[in-house]
């Protein structure tokens, strides 16, 4: 019988685990660039939810592989995430104050810091993987975290984000911007877990499905939470309105946000279903604690 919490508390702190080693390995206390260390230990121990690593490290062992072959490359994953969040609360990009609770990172270490310790956690995650490569199927994962990241993935979406500020969106343009600035991340983590795992192509593919779906489901939650006084989310309320953004709840309105969110957690559920069956419990059961989270 599955126990949820206790599974996603020990993906979790594995990944925590690891990600403090990755730090304590890159400090050197003589030299003169430790702010740069310093900011990435900030982004990287600031509280995140780590959905992420644990998706990656939960499809690994639903295609039958082990957590910990997985881990250097579920904290990839999280690096990535983080850089994608140092770089997003910039000045130039969202100009957030609060992130998690605490100030942002350019708030604390400099725009100019903070623009290299993003830098740091794209390329970071890289030589970790490298490194921690022994098969083929590890590698395709790595490129897989690559090729969603990049300029047809997040990349892209982040550019079409603020490319949209102050201007009038229609659904098509939402839908691209969603499932590549929030999406991509989501497929990469379920799909490069299921690479490592050593899963098949139609198992990816039913990865990708349920990725695709938690991102779009994930980012319509994200931007209601950004207008309810009631969430918990650690960031400033109001901060899409105060920068005119192009959300899906400025598109579609409150109600058929909620109905979609409803729609894709039912279809990625019953993606991972169809091909896993009973393997699917905690990623099942995680699609639902996402669409109802208040943080
Ligand atoms: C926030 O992601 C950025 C979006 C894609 C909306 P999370 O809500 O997963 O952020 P943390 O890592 O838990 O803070
Ligand atoms: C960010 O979307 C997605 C990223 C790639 C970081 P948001 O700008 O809505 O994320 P938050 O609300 O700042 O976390
Ligand atoms: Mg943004
Ligand atoms: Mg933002
Ligand atoms: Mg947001």
């Amino acid at each position: 019988m599955l126990n949820f919490s206790k599974q996603y508390e020990y993906y979790k702190q594995m990944t925590e685990e690891y990600l403090l080693d990755v730090i304590r390995k890159n400090k050197k206390n003589d030299s003169y660039y430790s702010a740069l260390t310093d900011a990435v230990e900030y982004s990287l121990m600031a509280g995140g939810k780590r959905i992420r690593p644990v998706m990656l490290l939960a499809a690994c062992e639903m295609a039958g592989g082990t957590p910990d072959h997985a881990l250097p490359f579920a904290a990839a994953i999280e690096m990535i995430h983080s850089s994608s969040l140092i770089h997003d609360d910039l000045p130039a990009m969202d100009d957030d104050d609060l992130r998690r609770g605490k100030l942002t990172n350019y708030k604390v270490f400099g725009e100019v810091t903070v623009i290299l310790a993003g830098d740091a956690q794209l390329v970071l995650p890289f030589e970790i993987m490298a490194a921690a490569a022994v098969t083929a199927k590890d590698v395709s994962a790595m490129l897989i975290l690559a090729k969603h990241a990049g300029i047809h993935g997040m990349f892209g979406g982040q550019q079409i984000d603020l490319a949209y500020e102050g201007k009038q969106a229609d659904e098509k343009v939402i839908v691209q911007l969603n499932r590549l600035k929030t999406g991509a991340l989501f497929r990469a983590a379920v799909c490069a877990g299921i690479a490592v795992g050593s899963g098949t192509e139609e198992q990816i593919l039913a990865g990708d499905q349920y990725g695709e779906n938690i991102g779009l489901a994930f980012q319509l939650v994200d931007d209601l939470l950004d207008n309810d006084p009631n969430a918990n989310t650690g960031k400033t309320k109001g901060s899409d309105l105060k920068q005119n953004k192009s959300t899906y709840l400025s598109v579609y309105g409150e109600k058929k946000s909620r109905q979609l969110i409803q729609t894709c957690t039912a279809q990625a559920e019953q993606a991972l279903r169809k091909t896993f069956g009973e393997k699917a419990d905690f990623l099942v059961a995680l699609a639902g604690q996402l669409q109802s989270r208040n943080q």
